[in-house]
């Protein structure tokens, strides 16, 4: 038996979000996001102060984008919406035509192309107008997100069935509540993180509800939320405190959104518990964790019909040495997570190269989560600009990546169903601005049409897609136990 050859009917794909590539931040009817704010706002925060105005130009150049898409022969494409170019302030008060015409544009042509679209409803990109209204740290927001998500099932859910409520909760909550390094720039630590998961946490029960009340039996697609999570392994394998940090770091960061939703409703013991103890040492009479009401636990429990992993990278965990004087979101997990100096990096500081790492991963969400069906909805690595259209390296970091995941799949019979690249295209990485690149396909910024030109990466995924498996056969793995 050839053992490179992925399950039949596997999803290969790649993702892209509608502020990294879109550009047309103001075009036709559009209203402001938060980071068409925080770009805006200059003060450095964003390399040389970049911004997503034109991006990829996508908004213009869908077909061009579509190309790059036919040429990897992929079967699914993750792309979000932009909920401000559909809602201009938000609410479904005002509806812009234009943004419609613009998503019906990208869906029906998807399609005719047989390829599957994958739509995320928002990828951090909150409309300026509910932001001023308290954003996800307002209780509101997340009725109003319901109002969206439905306005979207009734408007694309004829052709959409897969649905993505939020993509990484965690990175909202922790970058833009709690550090303030992306929009909306909040920095409230210690409290701002866990009321933006809080009301996400509510924003995505609603909207699976809502579908499952109103579309499902209609529409019969399904809706999850896309979790990111690092692999964490003790930084001592024989330390029982760097054991309990790692069980703290998972917590802190995975098991904060996979355990309400996949497991009970509620937050994990641990983080009830270590922020309790912090909170009131702080004199506080009450925990800044908020709580979930039994009613909402029941309603928020079950509430995704696949399971989104975002994986890139892994850390070795050992305790933080905190005072607990201050409220943040880091003394509360007292955990820090190390690189081993020996794994590579990629051409972003944090990104280390590792992708045994995402093996581990699947085995651990299988275990945890109740064996659920899994696709890797975001897994890539960044050259530095400018990079080489010769990315022979970073090709090496995909095949292994892909083939750590043919061994849980097939050694340790993890339900993995597909696997997207993070991206398709070189485009605007957040606080790094251009000067990382993601891409499939090398975009040039410096030319007003943004030639998009295939990476060798490209190539050779478009043969693994294909051939629904790695271009050079192997041997069979042999028993479950082998690695
Ligand atoms: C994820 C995010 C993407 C992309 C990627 C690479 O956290 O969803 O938008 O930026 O990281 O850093």
């Amino acid at each position: 038996m050839d053992s490179s050859i992925f399950p039949k009917s596997f999803a290969w794909g790649a993702a892209t979000a509608a502020y990294q590539v879109e550009g047309g931040w103001d075009a036709d009817g559009k209203g402001l996001n938060v980071w068409d704010t925080f770009t805006h706002q200059g003060g450095d925060r964003v390399f040389k102060n970049q911004t997503g105005d034109v991006a990829c130009g996508s908004y213009t150049l869908w077909e061009e984008d579509l190309k790059c898409i036919k040429q990897l022969g992929l079967t699914h494409y993750r792309f979000s919406l932009s909920w401000s170019r559909l809602l201009p302030d938000g609410t479904t008060g005002f509806i812009n035509q234009k943004g419609i015409d613009y998503y019906n544009k990208m869906i029906d042509t998807l399609l005719e192309n047989n390829v599957i679209p994958i739509v995320t409803l928002y990828h951090f990109d909150m409309p300026q107008a509910l932001e001023d209204q308290g954003g996800w740290q307002s209780e509101k927001t997340a009725g109003v997100f319901e109002e969206y998500a439905e306005f979207c099932f009734k408007t694309f859910g004829d052709r959409v069935k897969m649905w993505i409520t939020i993509n990484e909760p965690y990175v909202v909550a922790k970058y833009g509540y709690e550090d303030g390094l992306f929009a909306p720039g909040k920095k409230e630590q210690g409290i701002g993180a866990y009321q933006a998961a809080h009301n996400m946490i509510k924003a995505h029960a609603k909207a699976w509800h809502n579908y499952n009340m109103f579309f499902r039996n209609q529409q019969k697609g399904l809706v999850s939320i896309a979790l990111d999570s690092d692999w964490a392994e003790p930084f001592d394998p024989n330390s029982t405190t760097d054991k309990e940090a790692t069980e703290r770091y998972l917590s802190f960061h995975l098991h904060w959104f996979a355990k309400p939703i996949f497991i009970d409703g509620d937050y994990p013991e641990i983080m009830k518990s270590e922020i309790f103890k912090k909170s009131k040492h702080q004199g506080l009479q009450l925990s800044r964790l908020p709580e979930f009401t039994n009613e909402e636990k029941v309603k928020i429990k079950g509430t995704a019909d696949f399971f989104c992993l975002n994986y890139y990278t892994t850390r070795k965990i050992r305790p933080r040495k905190t005072t607990h004087d201050e409220p943040s979101y880091s003394s509360d997990m007292a955990a820090e997570g190390i690189k081993d100096p020996n794994w590579p990096i990629s051409s972003i500081e944090w990104l280390a190269v590792v992708p045994w790492g995402i093996r581990k991963l699947l085995k651990y969400i299988k275990d945890t989560f109740a064996n659920p069906i899994i696709y890797i909805t975001e897994n890539g690595f960044a050259q530095s600009n400018p990079a080489s259209l010769e990315d022979t390296q970073r090709w090496t970091y995909f095949q292994e990546t892909l083939l750590e995941i043919l061994k849980a799949i097939k050694l340790d019979r993890v339900s993995v169903k597909g696997y997207l690249v993070w991206s398709l295209l070189d485009n605007f990485e957040w606080i790094s601005g251009y000067s990382a690149r993601f891409g499939l396909f090398h975009v040039d910024f410096h030319r007003i049409d943004l030639p998009r030109t295939p990476y060798i990466s490209a190539i050779e995924y478009s043969k693994v897609v294909k051939r629904n498996g790695l271009t050079k056969p192997m041997e069979c793995f042999g028993s479950p136990h082998n690695s």
